[in-house]
């Protein structure tokens, strides 16, 4: 049996956790493959809003057991805190959620420098979420790291010394001001590690395989976006694992010629939270109306997140990289009333007219071109069949597949499980 995937194409939060959550109902298995508490998956069923930050987006589903893999990257307080929130779910978790034994564990010290590297860059930071995730992604291939299984180990509080006090050291090397107790952040640590050690490991790449022989069927859940990716997207205002397809491959051990369709998710219109180029964003009274309408707030952080035109040249770019089958548009309902509608279809860059993304997409090295598309008035809340779809929206989709070549096989007018149209 193949192995699906689902991927942010733009700078995340593109609404990946509301659409595993209904695609889980055709899978055996819904697997995270990289990232970690960065990440900010919200679902909505039956009026309640869920978000999830490690846990992958299938768990509120009977039919499908939940796996974070080995790519990804796990802070056991927050963790804890997501487990709790499930609790009044009556989830079997121990049977539902199951975790790698290879996933790197996130040290408190690891926030903490996280936090001391944002500070010494000042006005050049990333804008990092603060979970830890570049420290703790700099251990693993530093070859420095501690993983899940490694808490199984007699000694491991011992190779937790060694390395906390080397984070500590390198803290103070940054001579930023960055406020702690570890001696509290420990306790809340190793209580959180025992929560975790409650669950069950595994070593997911064996059991990943046995699935695949047993014809049962796997959909890899990404995090982030490609623009995201550390190594194509737009660096170095990106995150530190491959959030591109071939990310699902080394963060879940499903080798490439078992992976069947891509799906790609992407908003009607662009969102970025953090620093970095984005070359559509719009700083007027349309950005704010997406933002406003869209609720465009970062689910892991509250941060307002910048919103923009769409932007084709990038996603077309995220579309080659990632190989997309099947492509999904979100938040169209949040450009109802717009009189015209914008989409970047070239940028001008050094003089010329190009239309692939450039090395550096720097705001004075790009400036987008922009066609113009008729809006619609309609609110698409309420809609649930294709045929409802009004006639300028239709256009907008068919003006995208056509520059993108795959087909838009989902439009989600809403939040909720139930507001996602087939096509
Ligand atoms: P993810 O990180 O890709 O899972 O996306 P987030 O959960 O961070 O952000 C997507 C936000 O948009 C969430 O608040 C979703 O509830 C919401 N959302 C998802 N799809 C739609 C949609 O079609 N329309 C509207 N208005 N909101 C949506
Ligand atoms: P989901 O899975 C949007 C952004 C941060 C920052 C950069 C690096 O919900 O789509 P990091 O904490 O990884 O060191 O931050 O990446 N970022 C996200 N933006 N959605 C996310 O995840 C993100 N995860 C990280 O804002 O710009
Ligand atoms: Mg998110």
């Amino acid at each position: 049996m193949a192995v699906d995937l689902l991927l942010g194409l733009q700078w995340g939060d593109e609404g990946k956790g509301k659409i595993v959550d209904v695609l889980t109902a055709n899978y055996d298995i819904i697997a995270r493959f990289q990232g970690g508490p960065n990440a900010g998956h919200t679902l909505e069923f039956d009026g309640i809003k869920h978000v999830l930050h490690t846990i992958p987006s299938g768990i509120f589903h009977d039919n499908a057991v939940n796996i974070v893999g080995n790519g990804v990257v796990i802070d056991p307080v927050i963790f804890k805190k997501e487990l709790d929130n499930l609790e009044k779910f009556n989830i079997d978790i121990k049977s539902k959620l199951l975790i790698s034994r290879k996933a790197h564990l996130i040290l408190p010290t690891h926030r903490l420098l996280d936090a001391a590297s944002e500070a010494a860059k000042g006005k050049a930071k990333i804008g990092s979420t603060l979970k830890g995730i570049g420290p703790t992604y700099m251990d693993k291939t530093g070859r420095n790291g501690i993983r899940v299984g490694d808490t199984e180990l007699a000694n491991w509080k011992e190779k937790y010394r060694a390395l906390a006090n080397k984070h500590e050291a390198m803290i103070n090397f940054y001579n930023v001001d960055v406020q702690y107790d570890l001696a509290e952040l420990e306790e809340e640590f190793f209580e959180a590690v025992k929560v975790l050690k409650s669950l069950t490991f595994i070593d997911s790449e064996e059991y990943l395989h046995q699935a695949q022989k047993s014809g049962k069927s796997i959909l890899a859940e990404g995090a982030q976006g490609s623009l995201l990716d550390i190594d194509f997207g737009t660096y170095p205002f990106v995150t530190s694992s491959n959030t591109t397809a071939a990310g699902a491959c080394t963060g879940l051990g499903v080798p490439p010629n078992k992976i069947k369709d891509v799906f790609g998710i992407f908003k009607a219109y662009t969102t970025r939270v953090g620093s970095g180029p984005f070359p559509t964003e719009l700083f007027d009274k349309d950005g704010e109306t997406m933002g406003r309408v869209g609720n465009e707030f970062g689910a892991t952080t509250g941060r307002k997140r910048r919103c923009g035109w769409l932007d084709l040249v990038a996603l077309k770019y995220a579309v080659q990289v990632n190989g997309v089958t099947q492509l999904m548009m979100m938040k169209g309902d949040v450009l109802s009333g717009f009189k015209t509608l914008k989409v970047c279809t070239a940028y001008e860059y050094k003089g010329e007219t190009i239309q692939h993304l450039p090395f550096n997409i720097e705001e004075e090295n790009v400036k987008p071109i922009y066609s113009e598309l008729p809006g619609w008035d309609e609110d698409l809340t309420g809609m649930t069949e294709a045929e409802q779809l009004p006639q300028n929206l239709i256009k907008y989709i068919e003006f995208l597949e056509e520059a993108l070549e795959v087909p838009i096989k989902i439009v989600s007018v809403g939040p909720d499980r139930t507001q996602t149209i087939h096509r």
